[in-house]
Parts: structure tokens; C-alpha cells; sequence
């Protein structure tokens, strides 16, 4: 099992490049499924969540090889098989599978998907979804089967603007009879990467980035190549920690719209950041007022953000609260960020943070891959040494986090226990 030495309290200074975004790899690497031959992605992060997809892909017999940063995926003898457990259950994003095989051949059956346990995370919407499309779903002893005779294009009302059934109505729909529309579509940038690189195979996709996606479905895709968007999860975690430890970061490699509610939020509370095209400096000489935040769907503050702010709001002076609207388990990270010294209440969906509190180095466990980012922020302005166990979720998300933090100045280790 791995853990993470971090060594806190160090002056950071020096660049921080940011790689391609996960949530975007996680459904675009399905997607190349839905062409016809070869399909090559770049600025893809070197992370677990994209080894276990390289696992699906070659249990599908799809032919992948991986170079530094890029992905080429061959779809040629792609085969429909039943997707087992033990690969489903390793990411969320396994159910993007159920749309590809539902797709391209009108049946597939899967054991249900795993990811972060931070709520229920239901798939009604996605499974509404393929209903609408045509297809009769069976769900038994934690399996899905999926079929249908005949895809045919439909208007898809969603009741929450879902990231997962938006992608999986898209992934469906690029392929089905006719024409589609969704509406109450999430507004993410993922998903306008998906659309950009589906538009690029042949697909006809319009109104993505707004709440309204229409789809006129094409018979059949071809491969191509397409350069991912960079992590704004990644760039925000990043900038949080610019903001407590940084004498001068430089975070590059960034879309700073992506990230305007999490600078916004920091410029508010004080932090001194100077943003440009694509990087923004950020460091630590203003001293932070506290905040009242509340998460939301895109382009609101970002649910994958919460638990690192949540730390860094331990670090700013007053009374701050933040409202987890998204998820209802996502404050696992708190009694973690307590025994390090903070002084947080988390009752229900809303913690009150009380700062500023000095933090000391202890053992904590990253529960989920957001609290270990969470975990990671505490530890960095810490005195002494903390150990973050079980950061195999952590490096679900994160590419080189070593690395990245060691170029800066940070004392940093993965320990193999
Ligand atoms: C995506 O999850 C991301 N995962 C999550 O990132 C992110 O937190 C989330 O979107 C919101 O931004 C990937 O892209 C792989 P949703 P997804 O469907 O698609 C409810 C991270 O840390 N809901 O938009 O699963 C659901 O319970 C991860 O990188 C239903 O009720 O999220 C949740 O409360 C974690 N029924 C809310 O909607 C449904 O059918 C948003 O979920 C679908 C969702």
C-alpha cells in the first residue's frame, strides 16, 4: 500500500504545469470507440484512472498503445463482451461502456460501475436516457443488461444537469436514427471536448456549452486525433496551494475560464493572483478573509474543488461555510483535517470552518480522491510531517504529484508500506 511523506510549512516558488484534464480522458477514450479504425489522443495524464481504462480497452480486444502523454487506439477488432466487476468497479467512467457497446451493437451487459464513495450517485438519468433512445434495460443481481432492436433519436429532458447522462445520452444518441435532443444538458467542458472530438469522427453535434445539445445521427464514425483540454480540477487544486504556500506560482498550462469561480472566489477572500491567456501567478502575501461557498453544477463552484477548499478555508481569518450541494457524502476529508487542528463542523451538507488554525503533521487517510487532495493542501502548510495513507485514490486523479510539488520546493515522498 502506498502513502505520502509530506514534509509542511515550505515557501514554494516556481511553475506548476497542468495536465490533461481526467474527466475529460476518462470519456473520450470510450468515445474513440464509437469510430470505425484509429483514433489518436493527446496531452493524456499518466494516472490509474487511465491505466484502468487501457485494461477495458484490451479486454474489449482493442488494440492501445500509449506513448508519453498521447494514447492510440485501434477499434478495428473491437468485440462486445460482458464488462466484469472487477474492471467496472475500478472508475465511475466504466459506464460510458454502457453507451459504446449499447451503440455500436444494440446490446451490452456489464457489472455496475464503481468510483468515489462520496453519495449515492445514482444512474436513473442515464438509464432514462437510453430508455428514450429505444433501449429495454435489465438490471440483475448488480448487473445491467441493455438492448434494443432499433436506436431511434429522441428529446431527453434531464432532471438534474448530469455530467454522466449527459455524456452517456450523447455517446448513444451520435449513432441512433434521427434526430436527438437534450435539454437541462450539465454545461461542463468535458463535455464540450467530447463533442468537439465526436464533431471531428463525423458526428453532427450542436448546442454543446449550452443547456440545449441537439444530435443528428450518422450511420458510422471514423478515427482521428484530437489534443485534450488541461485539468481545471488539477489547475484549481494547484492555485489553492499557490495561494497558502507560494512566494511566486506559476500554474501553467491552464483555461483560465474554466477556473474563473474558484479565482473569483480567491480574489474576493484577498489572494493576489494575476491572470493571463493561459497561466496565472498566484502567492501567499495577502492574508485570506473567510468565505460562504456553496458548490454547484458548471460554471458554479466546483463540487471536485470543495474538500481542498475546505482546507485552505481552515488557513483564512473568520468564520467561513461551505455547502456541499452536489454529493451528500463528500466531507470525509474533516475529521482528518480536525486531527490535524482544524476546527471544522460538518453537519448534513454544510461544514463551518472556523480559521484561522494552525495545522501539525499527523497520519491521515485519503478516503476518496478529492479528500486526498484535501489531505495534500492541510499537509503542505502543516508544521511537522503528515502521512496520507491509501493515496492509490489520489493517484486515480493526480499526474506526477511528486514531482510537480518537489520541482516547487516541496519536501515530498510516496512511501510503498
Ligand atoms: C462527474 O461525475 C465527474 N466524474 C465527477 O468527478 C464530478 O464530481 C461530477 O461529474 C460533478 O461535476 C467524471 O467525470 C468521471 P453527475 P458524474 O452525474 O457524471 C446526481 C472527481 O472527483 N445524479 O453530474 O457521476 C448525482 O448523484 C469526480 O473527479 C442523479 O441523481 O456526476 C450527483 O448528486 C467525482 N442521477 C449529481 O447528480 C443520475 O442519474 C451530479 O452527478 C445522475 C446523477
Amino acid at each position: 500500500m502506498k502513502s505520502l511523506k509530506v514534509i509542511g510549512n515550505k515557501n514554494l516558488n516556481g511553475t506548476i504545469r497542468i495536465s490533461g484534464a481526467k474527466n475529460s480522458a476518462v470519456a473520450l477514450i470510450p468515445g474513440t470507440l464509437l469510430a470505425s479504425g484509429v483514433t489518436t489522443l493527446c496531452n493524456i495524464p499518466n494516472i490509474l484512472d487511465i491505466d484502468a481504462l487501457e485494461d477495458t480497452l484490451n479486454y474489449l480486444n482493442v488494440k492501445v498503445t500509449r506513448a508519453s502523454g498521447s494514447i492510440m487506439i485501434d477499434t478495428t477488432n473491437l468485440e462486445n463482451k460482458e464488462i466484469p466487476y472487477e474492471l467496472s468497479k475500478r472508475l465511475r467512467a466504466s459506464y460510458y461502456f454502457m453507451a459504446i457497446l449499447l451503440a455500436r451493437f444494440n446490446h451490452m451487459e456489464m457489472a455496475m460501475p464503481g468510483g468515489c464513495e462520496i453519495g449515492t450517485r445514482p444512474i436513473d438519468q442515464t438509464l432514462k436516457a437510453f430508455r428514450l433512445l429505444g433501449a429495454e434495460i435489465i438490471e440483475r443481481d448488480e448487473k445491467i443488461i441493455i438492448k434494443a432492436d432499433k436506436l431511434i433519436g429522441n428529446t431527453i429532458n434531464l432532471d438534474m444537469p448530469s455530467v454522466g447522462a449527459t455524456i452517456n445520452s450523447i455517446l448513444v444518441a451520435v449513432k441512433a436514427n434521427g434526430k436527438t435532443i437534450i435539454t437541462n444538458a450539465a454545461l461542463e467542458p468535458e463535455i464540450t471536448d467530447l463533442c468537439l472530438m465526436l464533431n471531428k469522427m463525423g458526428a453532427k453535434i450542436s448546442g454543446y456549452g449550452t443547456k440545449e445539445i441537439e444530435i443528428e445521427g450518422v450511420e458510422s464514425l471514423d478515427g482521428t486525433n484530437h489534443d485534450i483540454i488541461s485539468d481545471r480540477i488539477e489547475a484549481g487544486t494547484y492555485t489553492m496551494i499557490g495561494a497558502l504556500c507560494g512566494t511566486h506560482i506559476k500554474i501553467d498550462n491552464i483555461i483560465p475560464e474554466h477556473i474563473k469561480s474558484l479565482t473569483d472566489t480567491l480574489s474576493l477572500m484577498g489572494a493576489h493572483i494575476d491572470i493571463h491567456d493561459d497561466y496565472l501567478i498566484i502567492d501567499n502575501q495577502n492574508t485570506l478573509k473567510s468565505m460562504e461557498i456553496k458548490t454547484d453544477y458548471y460554471p458554479g463552484f466546483p463540487t471536485d474543488l470543495q474538500q481542498p477548499f475546505t482546507a485552505l478555508l481552515t488557513q483564512c481569518e473568520g468564520i467561513s461555510q461551505m455547502s456541499e450541494n452536489i454529493y451528500e457524502n463528500r466531507f470525509m476529508n474533516v475529521p482528518y483535517l480536525n486531527r490535524m487542528g482544524a476546527h471544522i463542523d460538518a453537519i448534513g451538507r454544510t461544514a463551518t470552518i472556523y480559521g484561522p488554525t494552525k495545522l501539525a503533521g499527523c497520519e491521515v487517510i485519503a478516503t476518496d480522491l478529492r479528500a486526498g487532495a484535501s489531505l495534500l493542501v492541510a499537509a503542505l502548510v502543516a508544521d511537522g510531517e503528515t502521512t496520507i495513507k491509501e493515496i492509490n485514490h489520489l493517484l486515480r486523479g493526480y499526474e506526477e504529484i511528486v514531482e510537480k510539488l518537489t520541482n516547487v520546493g516541496a519536501k515530498i515522498e510516496i512511501e510503498e508500506i
